[in-house]
């Protein structure tokens, strides 16, 4: 067993288990660390560097993140043998043979580990009569307990806070829907940026709410401009994303989410923060459940990570809320399938989420570094993780001619319209999601295809009088 321990000088500009778990992919890199070694055992590095053991936990939960160790049931956490898994970091989907490169949708990008991945989940399941049995009975309205813990400790993992209840649910769209189902009447205002999820926006509809639609700009939602909405009419819920907006990957600064939930208490709203789209610890602000927790739930979901086809996610939220959520779900559909909510507990356990989560990551931000290199004058804007690029039309071009050429030529991308959420007119831009082309060699051609409909000018035929 190694006695590796790091001499560590801990400082205060990032969080001590971040630069813990930077210590051991330096080590890893150095050789200090070679594949197969063990880490110290938590509390010997906790003593050793004067921290507390949790510290250590989500340390090693970082470096399992992303990709360098394994931990071990009952045994320990080790040196992950890369060399002997498929190179986490390459793209080898097999191109698909249609000739529609459709980026309109916002997927995680395809590798065959994710079929393979549920593949293996369904059968550990299957063959365990105790997992069988429970996904065979009715269960809790919120999920079972075990399930909750999982995908709690699966949270805290990925670097969320975690709130005092957590509701596994159907998926992003089914915690919001239940939102604002728990929380407003028809009629009630619900506010939220006025370029949104369109999901947000025909679930308010469906529900029979009214839309205040808050202006933003690169640094998120415009708190001043709530504010001053809020004297004249106190929305019952504000939506928000703050870590990325879905179409425009604005973050909202650190001062407007304090501000928020300053107005949060003051004017007596209810904040629900959509983390769907999700974006690595370290490039997340601070989150709404922090700043103003008993106003605040947290909707996330497995369905950008793993999959969008398990619709499995989850929705924290205070206390108080419990059994009003809790009656809900049980109107609705009396719980999330338990079997759905199993397999995405074994699949997040499985040694290859962390590679699979670690080379989205890293595909990701290789495809961003690609539409950002093809259409840089643009001014696009993108988080280097992200899965989303938002890209404003140059003077003359509109969205819906853009979108028609593309179409043309094969290529599909979204128009800002279904994300409008009130009635001002739409901005001139174009989603694309880089995740969403079967290869990165697709993704070049549609970016090619793009540069080269904005290069040739507006050639669109008029056909109208
Ligand atoms: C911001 C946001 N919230 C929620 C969802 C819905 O998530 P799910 O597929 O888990 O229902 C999406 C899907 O793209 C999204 O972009």
């Amino acid at each position: 067993m190694t006695i590796w321990i790091p001499s560590l000088e801990l400082d205060s500009r990032s969080a001590r288990y971040r630069q813990i778990a930077a210590a051991i992919g330096d080590a890893i890199d150095q050789g200090q660390l070679a594949a197969g070694d063990r880490l110290p055992p938590q509390r010997t590095l906790a003593d050793a560097l004067g921290v507390t053991v949790g510290t250590i936990t989500r340390a090693y939960a970082e470096a399992q993140q992303r990709g360098w160790v394994m931990s071990r049931v009952g045994s320990g956490t080790y040196v992950r043998d890369t060399a002997s898994h498929e190179p986490p970091f390459s793209v080898h989907v097999a191109d698909d043979q249609s000739d529609v490169i459709d980026l309109s949708l916002s997927f995680a990008p395809p590798h065959p580990w994710r079929d393979e991945c549920l593949r293996d989940a369904l059968v550990e399941v299957s063959q365990d009569p105790a997992a069988i049995a429970m996904a065979a009975a009715y269960q809790p309205d919120i999920g079972t307990t075990a399930h909750r813990q999982a995908l709690s400790q699966w949270l805290a993992a990925l670097g969320f806070p975690l709130h005092e209840v957590l509701a596994v649910t159907q998926g992003g769209q089914h915690g919001l829907d239940l939102c604002l189902r728990a929380l407003t009447r028809p009629g009630d205002h619900v506010a939220a940026d006025a370029l949104t999820y369109p999901g947000f926006n025909a679930a308010s509809r469906h529900a029979h709410l009214r839309p205040m639609a808050i202006p933003l700009d690169e640094h998120g939602l415009d708190t001043d401009a709530l504010e001053q909405r809020c004297r004249r009419q106190v929305p019952r819920l504000i939506y928000v994303t703050p870590d990325q907006n879905n179409p425009t990957s604005a973050v909202m600064s650190s001062e407007r989410r304090q501000h928020l939930a300053e107005l949060a208490e003051r004017y007596d709203f209810w904040v629900v923060e959509d983390a769907v789209q999700y974006v690595p610890a370290a490039q997340r602000g601070p989150s709404l459940v922090s700043l103003v927790p008993h106003r605040t739930l947290q909707i996330f979901s497995t369905s950008k990570i793993l999959s969008g086809g398990l619709r499995v996610g989850t929705l924290q939220m205070p206390a108080t809320l419990r059994e009003r959520i809790g009656s809900l779900m049980r109107a609705q559909s009396w719980m999330c399938p338990p079997l759905m909510a199993e397999v995405a507990c074994r699949w997040i356990d499985s040694p290859r989420y962390t590679t699979l989560l670690a080379w989205q990551e890293q595909e990701l931000a290789a495809r961003q570094r690609l539409a950002q290199s093809t259409l840089a004058d643009l001014e696009p804007r993108s988080l280097p993780y992200g899965a989303n690029f938002w890209l404003p039309l140059p003077e003359g071009r509109r969205a819906s001619e853009v979108q028609t050429l593309l179409q043309r030529e094969g290529v599909l991308v979204a128009t800002p319209e279904p994300f409008c959420s009130g009635s001002d007119p739409a901005p001139q831009a174009i989603r694309l999601c880089v995740g969403a082309a079967t290869s990165r060699a697709r993704l070049t051609t549609a970016l090619t295809t793009l540069r080269r409909v904005l290069d040739e000018g507006n050639t669109s035929p008029w056909a109208t009088l």
